[in-house]
């Protein structure tokens, strides 16, 4: 049994060598309902739970980036009522949470393409979005009916239209520039992504953005993905020798340039 106090850092983690940010695939909702006999739906708001106190958790201890995988392009797919209630549990969740985060200094954002969403979802997320736009705490990030491959499909669309105008040379589009296309611009890589359940695989989950993110995979399904399961991955993270292609550990500031 450990006895560390969870509402801070835990003193094993070196707080100057947290990731700055995390991504998460929050994956084993279904699961974990099987596994107690209860309804697939019964996981993803126990799922639901998990994941705000982990926002909260990154403020608590320090990280300031977290961007989580809650709806995939490809979970279209699933039974109507599975993707009904997962739409219905995002709008109530915002609702209902949306204060809480904005006092805590969340900022909210949203990656995806959010057209095909129910329109007073779509204007949850863009209220939210707004409402918490000051707040430097934390940056969190869901990706809801977001796919990789669609991402990068459309900021190169973009770039194609303007190079079809004129208005830019093919020659000047480098890796900074389709960056500046994603849905992600403007934020710095993960340096951590974590995925519960066992699966080892990303799903079409930020496949540029992860080029040189470590990769933690556990077991734990995501309803029981806790603190202490946290500090787990981040104490494997620290463990890790990060050389980006170079002959010795780099930490990700000294990189810039
Ligand atoms: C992840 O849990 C949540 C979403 C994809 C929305 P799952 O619903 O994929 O749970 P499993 O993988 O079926 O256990
Ligand atoms: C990935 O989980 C998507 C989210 C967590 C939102 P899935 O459960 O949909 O992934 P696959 O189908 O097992 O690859
Ligand atoms: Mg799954």
């Amino acid at each position: 049994m450990n006895t560390f106090d969870y509402t801070i850092c835990p003193p094993d983690l070196d707080p100057t060598r947290l990731p700055r940010h995390v991504a998460v695939i929050m994956d084993g909702n279904g699961r974990w309902a099987r596994r107690q006999g209860f309804p697939r739906i019964a996981g993803h708001r126990q799922g639901a739970h998990t994941l705000k106190d982990l926002v909260r958790c990154c403020k608590d201890w320090g990280i300031p980036a977290l961007t989580a995988y809650a709806f995939s392009t490809e979970n279209w797919h699933r039974p109507l009522e599975e993707v009904d209630f997962l739409l219905v549990l995002f709008e109530r969740l915002l609702r209902q949470e949306l204060a809480a985060m904005d006092r805590e200094g969340v900022r909210l954002s949203f990656i995806g393409d959010l057209s095909p969403l129910p329109s007073s979802l779509q204007q949850e997320m863009t209220h939210a979005v707004q409402a918490t736009a000051h707040n430097q705490v934390v940056h969190f990030s869901v990706a809801v009916n977001y796919g990789s491959r669609a991402e990068i499909t459309h900021a190169c669309r973009q770039i194609a239209q303007q190079v079809q105008q004129g208005q830019l040379r093919p020659e000047a589009v480098d890796e900074q520039m389709l960056e500046q296309y994603l849905y992600t611009a403007g934020t710095p890589d993960p340096d951590l992504l974590i995925r519960s359940s066992g699966e080892l695989r990303l799903s079409n989950y930020l496949l540029w953005q992860l080029a040189y993110t470590e990769f933690y995979f556990t077991d734990v399904l995501w309803p029981d993905f806790d603190r202490a399961a946290f500090h787990q991955a981040l104490w494997h993270y620290q463990e890790r020798d990060r050389r980006f292609g170079t002959l010795k550990h780099q930490e990700p500031e000294s990189r810039a340039g």
